[in-house]
C-alpha cells in the first residue's frame, strides 16, 4: 500500500498499516545509523524548519539528526529572539516560514491541535512534534518500534503505562499505537491522573500499583507534567513518589524480563528511581537512538518518498 499522507499530527488517525509502514522504513534506516553504514540523501535540495515553541531536547535534536541523515538542510527556530516575541501570531510565523521557501515545518506547540491548524492554511507538510496535552506521535512511534525490537510482535503483549496520564501527550499517543497493534494497555497511577474515562480507548485503568507490575512485559514512567496542570493533582511530589515511584522494592514485582521505558525528561527520584532508570532493564537510551530512524522514517515518506528510494 503506498503511504499517501502529507502530514504526520496524530496517530490516533493512523492505520495499523500506516503505523507497520513507518516501522519498517525504520528500520531500514536504523540500519544506515550503524558506523558505516550508507548515507541515504533523498531529501538533498529540501529544506525543514523546526517550529519549536516549547522546550525540547530530544525530539529537536533527533528531528536535527533525520534531517541532515537524509540530506536536508535544517532551519532551527529560535523564539526567544523571534517575533513571537513582538505578538506575532502562529498563522503568521507558519505562513512566513512557507512564504521563505521551506519545504516542511517541523512544530512543538502547546497548544493542542496546532499541527492541525497548520495544516489546513498550509501547502507544505507538517509534521507534530507534540502539541499541548493531545498527542506526541513520533514519540509513540519510536517507543512502539523499541516494544517490537524486544518482544517482537506487540499482539497481546502487556505494556503498563504508569503516571501522569491526563496530561501526558506520550500517553495519547502510545495508546492508540499500541491499541492498534494489538498490545494490551493498563494505565496506572492516583485516580485524580488516571481517571476511568481512559477506558473508552480500549485500555485498562488500575490503582493497584503491585498487581499491574506483576503482569506487565513493558513498563513506561511518565513524569509529572507541572506545566499542564492548573490544579495540585496529589499533595506532593513525596506523597506522589511514595505511592507510584518506581524503585528496587517494587521493580522486584516485575517479571525479570520485563523493560523499563521513560520518554524522557526523567525526574529522577520522583517517578523513577537511578539505579532503574540506568539498570541492565533500562531500554530509555534506545528509545532515544531509535527517535532518529523513525523520524527519518516519517520525513521521507511525508517528503512523498519512494519505496525504491530506500537503502537496500
Ligand atoms: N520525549 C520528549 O519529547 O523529550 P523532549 O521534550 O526533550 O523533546
Amino acid at each position: 500500500m503506498p503511504w499517501t499522507r502529507r502530514h504526520l499530527l496524530t496517530l490516533e488517525e493512523l492505520s495499523r498499516a500506516e503505523i507497520d509502514q513507518i516501522h519498517a522504513a525504520a528500520r531500514v534506516f536504523k540500519r544506515t545509523l550503524q558506523p558505516g553504514g550508507a548515507r541515504v540523501p533523498v531529501l538533498a535540495g529540501r529544506t525543514i524548519v523546526n517550529l519549536f515553541l516549547e522546550p525540547s531536547t530530544r525530539t529537536r535534536l533527533a528531528f536535527d539528526m533525520a534531517a541532515k541523515r537524509l540530506g536536508a538542510d535544517v532551519i532551527p527556530f529560535d523564539a526567544a529572539s523571534s517575533s513571537t516575541t513582538k505578538g506575532e501570531t502562529l498563522r503568521d510565523t507558519a505562513e512566513n516560514i512557507q512564504a521563505l521557501q521551506a519545504d516542511m515545518i517541523v512544530i512543538r506547540h502547546a497548544a493542542a491541535g496546532s499541527p492541525l491548524y497548520l495544516s489546513r492554511i498550509l501547502d507544505i507538510p507538517v509534521i507534530n512534534a507534540g502539541d499541548g496535552a493531545h498527542e506526541h506521535p513520533t514519540q509513540g512511534l519510536l517507543d512502539t518500534f523499541t516494544m517490537i525490537e524486544h518482544l517482537g510482535d506487540l499482539r497481546g503483549r502487556k505494556v503498563v503505562i504508569l503516571g501522569d496520564i491526563l496530561f501526558s501527550r506520550v500517553a495519547r499517543s502510545n495508546i492508540h499505537a499500541l491499541t492498534k497493534l494489538g498490545a494490551a494497555v493498563t494505565l496506572v497511577g492516583p485516580s485524580t491522573l488516571v481517571p476511568d474515562s481512559f477506558t473508552a480507548l480500549g485500555v485498562k485503568v488500575s490503582h493497584d500499583l503491585r498487581g499491574a507490575l506483576a503482569d506487565a512485559e513493558v513498563v513506561m514512567l511518565l513524569r509529572i507534567q507541572h506545566e499542564r496542570q492548573a490544579a495540585g493533582h496529589f499533595p506532593s511530589l513525596g506523597e506522589y513518589t511514595s505511592m507510584f515511584g518506581l524503585n528496587k522494592a517494587r521493580a522486584s514485582w516485575l517479571n525479570p524480563r520485563a523493560i523499563i521505558m521513560h520518554p524522557g525528561p526523567i525526574n529522577r527520584g520522583v517517578e523513577i528511581d537511578s539505579e532503574l532508570a540506568d539498570g541492565e532493564r533500562s531500554v530509555i537510551l534506545e528509545q532515544v537512538t531509535n527517535g532518529i530512524a523513525v523520524r527519518m522514517a516519517v520525513l521521507f515518506l511525508c517528503a512523498g518518498g519512494r519505496p525504491e528510494q530506500l537503502p537496500t
